[in-house]
């Protein structure tokens, strides 16, 4: 650990961006607030960030090669998406870049079997499991015996997840069935999975916290998320959370930070069972969908956050300024049209954030954020604001 004045990129300085969609772009937008210059690399050049850096390398951001040049161009380079392959990353630490988060936690982060079998290890103090049941399989024989062991371990159901490229609940199929595995190998493409029991949850949570290089950590509140379909639906901010589930959960998602060793951001979705305790779901070393609730209802956003971070600059306060619910706009609100944003703006406790991607069902097109004076009053406001758009 060193805290120098050599380890914080000053304002002025080029920050790099690997990946091209909203995480990116909204990257770009507080990195420009604070002074810094973005180089986004992405492969198409009408991706979201294309909008929001201030240069736009169309090129495959995985790849190495294009990475490592990276090293002379930016001061720091961080990723948006963990589609993002370690080997960019690691070429680029090779060619003395620094490199937020580092090829090894990507490699872990992209990649559920590693993910799950680091979240298994972690010494919790009272002795607890960080994570539910899971099992790895490589193959169809493999996966009968994982659901087999998973079911008479007493899971009531199964989610099959492939190990990676999933997101917002694709690439995953739930058994309740152990007769069932062998068709969902298949049908899940025959890569590797990981089997999960389910967890029988009351509330979804997640927590957000920066870790600077040198160790510093700080961390945004609990929030409480609630999904539709597999698809993360609406964040509120500060999640109603009893003390004690609260402080676990920032508890383990501190523990995760510093065991990781992560700089930047890490994003710890969680479940909370009907006791209070929580268990780990999943990770993120990036922004996260739940964070942007921060943009309206913290004095700074997860994305200042991680810039700070990664920068090494002292991480602010996290400040609380009013309850906020963010509610995601999915395409298939565009199903007939352009949706009534005029109708959601009119009251002025909204804001609306596109990313400027052309719809598609499931799709996430954007956000909302509603602020109040109390959480119930912001999640009663974007409930309405959500109906008037037709949302399900
Ligand atoms: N073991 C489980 N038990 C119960 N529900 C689960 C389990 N795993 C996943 N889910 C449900 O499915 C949702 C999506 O799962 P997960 O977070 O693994 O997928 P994802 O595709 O990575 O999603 P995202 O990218 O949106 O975070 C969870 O938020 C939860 O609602
Ligand atoms: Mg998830």
């Amino acid at each position: 650990m060193n805290d120098k004045p050599s380890d914080i990129i000053p304002p002025g300085a080029t920050l790099a961006i690997l990946g091209g969609g909203q995480l990116g772009s909204m990257l770009c937008e507080a990195a420009k607030r604070m002074g810094y210059r973005t180089l986004a690399v992405s492969a198409h050049e009408a991706n979201p960030i294309a909008r929001w850096a201030d240069h736009h390398l169309v090129a495959d951001p995985s790849d190495p090669a294009t990475a490592a040049r990276l090293a002379h161009q930016a001061q720091v380079i961080t990723v948006e998406a963990e589609s993002i392959d370690p080997d960019a990353l690691q070429a680029a630490e090779a060619a003395g870049a620094r490199v937020a988060p580092a090829a090894r936690v990507q490699s872990i982060v992209r990649d559920r079997r590693l993910e799950k079998t680091f979240l298994a290890g972690l010494a919790l103090p009272d002795g607890q499991r960080a994570t539910g049941d899971f099992r790895i399989a490589e193959n169809s024989q493999q996966m009968h015996r994982a659901a087999e062991e998973l079911f008479a371990a007493g899971a009531s159901r199964i989610v099959c997840k492939t190990a990676r490229g999933g997101y917002d609940g694709k690439g995953q199929r739930w058994i309740h069935d152990p007769q069932h595995a062998g068709s969902v190998f298949e049908s899940l493409g025959g890569v590797p999975l990981v089997l999960e029991a389910a967890v029988d949850f009351i509330a979804e949570a997640s927590v957000i916290v920066a870790r600077s290089a040198d160790g510093r950590m700080t961390h945004f509140p609990v929030f409480a998320n609630e999904h539709r379909r597999g698809i993360l639906h609406q964040t509120v901010m500060p999640g109603e959370f009893s003390q004690a589930t609260s402080a676990q959960a920032i508890g383990i998602a501190r523990l995760v930070a510093e065991k990781l060793d992560v700089v930047g951001l890490i994003a710890v979705e969680q479940f909370v069972l009907p006791d209070g305790r929580v268990l780990v779901n999943e990770l993120a070393a990036r922004p996260h969908n739940s964070g942007h609730v921060t943009l309206r209802a913290a004095g700074r956003s997860q994305f200042e956050m991680h810039i700070a971070a990664i920068c090494g600059l002292p991480l602010p306060p996290v400040e609380v300024l009013r309850p906020g619910v963010m509610t995601n706009l999915l395409g298939d609100l565009w199903a007939k049209g352009e949706p009534d944003f005029p109708a959601v703006l009119a009251d002025g406790h909204a804001s609306i954030h596109l990313y400027g991607k052309s719809p598609r069902p499931g799709r996430k097109m954007g956000h909302m954020i509603h602020t109040g004076a109390t959480v119930e009053e912001a999640r009663n406001a974007a409930d309405k604001a959500f109906d008037r758009l037709g949302g399900q």
